[in-house]
């Protein structure tokens, strides 16, 4: 609901922002001494993107009177959660940036999966995507078919983890094709059947309720049984990947990487296969202002150049 969406940033912006400066580490010259202010222009809802466009505009006008070589910039939401594994401390091992490519990197979050080839930072081509759900807005739907509160990732996983993996042989969709997109949109039906079929109160005749789940359905089988599902269909399309191309790196990023058995999987996967793994600290991969400025300050570095208007479908 793109107007209601709208009032929650329009709400939550300024209390958000009171409250930052507010805070006792935060100098009282903090404002003066801003150089660059980064705002998310896409993707996304593009009532909530101009809020928070307008928003960053005015308080850049506010700051341009006392720091007049003070800059504002846009930057695209994809790029925040691919650069956010430079937070993670595995990068300090490095000597040079250049070590850690060619790599492969798994965007994964409500609105995105997709998988690409890295060069470097910023020479990347995308390798394949997702045909309908994303992965994190797979565990939303299955997560309130289990009458499970929104975001559904991570009380999915926290119901998973008590559960038996193999209890339901879910579908892993195209994971034997060539090519490297996805498709969460069976699984999820998949799942929905599965709950359908196995009501045991239900008399001839009667509609299934989803809402009305029977007590006798194992929640933590079937979450950890589909769970397990789309682990394995990241897993083996990343590492496909990773081997055809021959890389150095497996990167992880977005709002499902703060999975814990997703990362493990794939980190075991990575080093069987000589690869390095990095996956940003586990706060900062669901959406954050962090990566966006992590962004920003990358986009400044390369002088690039973006318009600073809402582009609800800007590509990678
Ligand atoms: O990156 P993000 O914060 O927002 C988008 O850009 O979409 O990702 C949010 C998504 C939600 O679908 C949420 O359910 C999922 O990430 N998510 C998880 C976990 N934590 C968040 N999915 C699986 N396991 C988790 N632990
Ligand atoms: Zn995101």
């Amino acid at each position: 609901m793109p107007t209601l969406a709208k009032r929650e940033h329009l709400k939550n912006l300024p209390f958000l922002f009171k409250k930052l400066i507010s805070k006792n580490s935060v100098k009282s010259n903090f404002l003066c001494s801003i150089d660059l202010i980064a705002v998310t222009t896409g993707p996304g809802l593009e009532p909530c993107l101009w809020t928070g466009i307008k928003f960053a505009e005015e308080l850049y006008h506010k700051i341009k009177k006392n720091n007049p070589k003070s800059k504002i910039i846009g930057v695209n939401h994809l790029k925040g959660h691919l650069y956010s594994f430079l937070l993670s401390k595995e990068i300090l091992k490095y000597k040079k940036l250049k070590d850690i490519f060619p790599a492969v990197a798994l965007i994964v979050s409500g609105g995105h999966t997709i998988l690409l080839l890295m060069k470097s930072l910023t020479e990347y081509k995308k390798l394949g995507e997702t045909k309908d759900d994303a992965a994190g807005e797979s565990f939303d739907k299955v997560a309130r078919m289990l009458n499970l509160p929104y975001p559904g990732g991570p009380e999915l996983e926290k119901v998973a983890a008590k559960g038996n993996e193999k209890a339901v042989n879910f579908p892993r969709p195209m994971i034997n094709q060539k090519n490297y997109d996805f498709s969460f949109s069976g699984l999820k039906t998949a799942v929905f059947y599965h709950l359908r079929d196995n009501q045991k109160n239900i008399t001839a005749g009667q509609e299934f309720n989803i809402s009305k789940l029977d007590s006798a359905i194992n929640k933590a089988d079937i979450a950890a049984s589909f769970q397990q599902a789309v682990i394995d269909v990241l897993t083996a399309k990343t590492i496909k990947a990773a081997k055809e191309f021959k890389v150095k790196t497996i990167l992880v990023s977005g709002g499902v990487a703060a999975n814990k058995k997703l990362r493990l999987t794939l980190k075991k996967e990575a080093q069987k296969n000589n690869c390095a793994f990095i996956a940003p600290p586990l706060k900062f991969n669901m959406d954050n202002a962090v990566m966006i400025a992590l962004a920003a300050y990358i986009a400044n570095f390369k002088k690039e150049k973006i318009k600073i208007s809402a582009k609800g479908d800007f590509p990678l």
